[in-house]
């Protein structure tokens, strides 16, 4: 499926965390493909995309952005940026998170290091982009914020607990925060996406193992999920077309989770 262009997010700027790599460099290729500027923002070199979407939509179409989102000042000096060289920040798609690295194991397993770093990155960090994000769309009247979550907080997905935990506390966070920032036109939803077959997922044999073909049985729709599946929702939960959605959660997954 081919990701659509057009014009519904002219005129906006968009961050984009873990934009890129994996399921997020698609991220940030879609908004800038329906006008946004992208700021792509990644603890990982992210200037290879910034370049490929300004080769595609011109000087001052994206820039690049090495931070880590589970550290407050580097959270301020991204904010900082962004706001320098944009001018304003209206999209922000909080997609970083410790996902494809981690190699799933039974829930005792897990050492306290790792399941304190998952909630630092998956849940203190886009506590912090908010919290530093926020106060420029407060200042405008309007804003997105889409909080990527997952399927797997829905189905309760065994062996990836730390994990599992920090997207349930996504779509709790997202439900809380809509209610507080509801009054200065901000919108604020999550996205959670079903198994997607990821560049950065491939890599990691276990979860294409122990996933791939069970999740693809469970689905109404039985096939594999690419990051293209999930373009469509995040440009509609990016855009005007979901001007009256907030405090919602899309999940995108081919009908395995079923609400
Ligand atoms: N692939 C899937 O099946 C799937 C399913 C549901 C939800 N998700 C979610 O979608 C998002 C992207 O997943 P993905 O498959 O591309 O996996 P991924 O693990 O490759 O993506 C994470 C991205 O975040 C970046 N990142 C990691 N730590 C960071 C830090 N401390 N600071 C800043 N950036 C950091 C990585 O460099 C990478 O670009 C994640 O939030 C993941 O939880 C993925």
């Amino acid at each position: 499926m081919a990701a659509s262009t057009g014009t519904r997010l002219q005129g906006k700027t968009a961050i984009v965390t873990g934009g890129a790599k994996g399921i997020g460099r698609h991220y940030s290729m879609a908004l800038a493909a329906e006008g946004a500027r992208v700021m792509v923002a990644d603890i990982a070199d992210g200037s290879a995309v910034a370049a490929d979407i300004v080769a595609s939509h011109g000087a001052g179409s994206a820039a690049s952005f090495t931070f880590d989102v589970a550290d407050e000042s580097a959270v301020k000096a991204l904010v900082a940026e962004t706001v320098k060289q944009f001018g304003q920040i209206d999209i922000l798609v909080n997609n970083a998170a410790l996902y494809a690295t981690l190699t799933p194991r039974n829930y005792d397993e897990w050492d306290i290091e790792t399941w304190d770093k998952v909630m630092a990155i998956n849940v203190r960090g886009p506590y912090l982009m908010v919290r530093h994000v926020a106060p420029h769309m407060k200042s405008r009247g309007a804003g997105k914020i889409i909080n990527i979550a997952s399927g797997a907080a829905y189905k309760g997905i065994p062996r990836m607990l730390p994990y599992v935990t920090s997207k349930g506390a996504m779509l709790a966070f997202t439900r809380s925060l809509s209610r507080e920032l509801g009054a200065f036109g901000i919108g604020v939803n999550s996205l959670s996406p079903g198994y997607i077959l990821s560049d950065t997922g491939l890599d990691n044999s276990t979860h294409v193992e122990e996933e791939r073909i069970p999740v693809r049985n469970s689905r109404a729709f039985k096939r594999d999920g690419y990051p293209e599946d999930l373009l469509g929702a995040l440009v509609f939960l990016a855009s005007g077309d979901s001007d009256f959605v907030t405090g919602q959660s899309l999940v995108v997954d081919g009908g395995s989770v079923n609400n």
